[in-house]
């Protein structure tokens, strides 16, 4: 982990990279990211952007997605980029984004919008909010949205996932904490597993169209959600930690490189497929992971 998912890394890994795997045009492409006013998302939409890409920018607060959308619109000179005002973790809000879209097919989609409580928190429905957010709105998304990337000729879906999903298994158990004292690391682990498998399940679904679905980690990066989130990690590692640009790395190349990379359904880490595991006792059976797709069926099906 150390030396791997730090700067020193992302500087070794690196050398294998081929630059021209992301100069790519991105003129007709239509991308949607969600929590893009912030660290990765934000590099990531920018990148996006300078390529051509007309990019929604899916932001849960409004003054601050405002001030994404005007940098990235000033900094890469591209008037292609919008603000959409969605707070993922709230299934109606997320509805009614999917309904409001003016676009008849989406070619990207990266479901980057993350969070580290410390507290438990509920969203107005009572889904634990790290569950909501990470796995619960982008399910649903991607649902709504199915049409719309079946329409088109080449697209790849992203779930930014952890690193910290290697420390637990998949677990249903108590999803909303109301039997366990909260540990908000664990929450975002838990979930963030969640993400790895869903990933690997919705790829599944795709199976037969040009829908490619991957699972990432973009290692340590320095962002404003680190900084506030984890401030010890942040003081102890700050020196060791990527750039928001190379966290980003993955995602972009995931999103660009010309042939979709395989698998589709795999969870990547700079440019490479990497193993869902790193512990024994983490590797969960195929009935959990299909007990994972029929509870979120179930909680965002009305
Ligand atoms: N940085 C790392 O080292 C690292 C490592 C592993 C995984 N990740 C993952 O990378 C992704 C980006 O994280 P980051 O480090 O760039 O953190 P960040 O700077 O805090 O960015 C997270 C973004 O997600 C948005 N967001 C959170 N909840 C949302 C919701 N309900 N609806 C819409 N947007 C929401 C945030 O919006 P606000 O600004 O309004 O809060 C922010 O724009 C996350 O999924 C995170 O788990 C990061």
């Amino acid at each position: 982990v150390i030396g791997s998912f730090d700067r020193l890394g992302f500087e070794r890994h690196r050398r294998r990279f081929r630059a021209a795997d992301l100069d790519v045009d991105l003129g007709g492409v239509h991308a949607i990211v969600t929590g893009a006013n912030s660290g990765i998302g934000y590099a990531t939409a920018s990148a996006l952007a300078v390529r051509g890409a007309r990019v929604l920018l899916a932001c849960r607060d409004g003054g601050r997605g405002e001030a994404a959308r005007d940098a990235i619109r000033s900094q890469t000179g591209s008037s292609l980029v919008d603000l959409a005002v969605v707070d993922v973790s709230d299934l109606e809000a997320v509805r009614a984004f999917a309904e409001a879209l003016g676009w008849s097919r989406v070619d990207r989609l990266i479901h980057n919008a993350g969070l580290l409580p410390r507290e438990r928190m509920l969203t107005p429905v009572g889904h634990e909010l790290t569950f909501a957010t990470h796995v619960l709105g982008p399910h649903l998304l991607t649902r709504l949205l199915r049409s719309r990337l079946e329409a088109s000729a080449d697209v790849r879906v992203v779930w930014v996932s952890s690193g910290g999903m290697y420390t637990v298994a998949l677990s249903l158990d108590d999803l909303a904490w109301e039997r366990r004292t909260y540990d908000g690391v664990r929450a975002y682990a838990q979930t963030k597993r969640m993400q790895v498998a869903l990933a690997e399940r919705w790829a599944r679904e795709f199976v037969g169209t040009r829908v490619s679905v991957y699972a990432m980690h973009p290692g340590w990066a320095e962002t404003p959600g680190v900084i506030r989130s984890l401030p010890r990690f942040h003081r102890l590692t700050a020196r060791l930690l990527r750039t928001a640009e190379q966290g980003a790395d993955t995602v972009l190349w995931l999103a660009l490189v010309r042939e979709a990379p395989s698998p589709s359904g795999g969870f990547f880490f700079d440019r490479e497929e990497r193993t869902r595991y790193l512990l024994p006792w983490t590797v969960e059976t195929p009935a959990a992971r299909e007990e994972l797709w029929q509870r979120c069926e179930a909680l965002t099906t009305r």
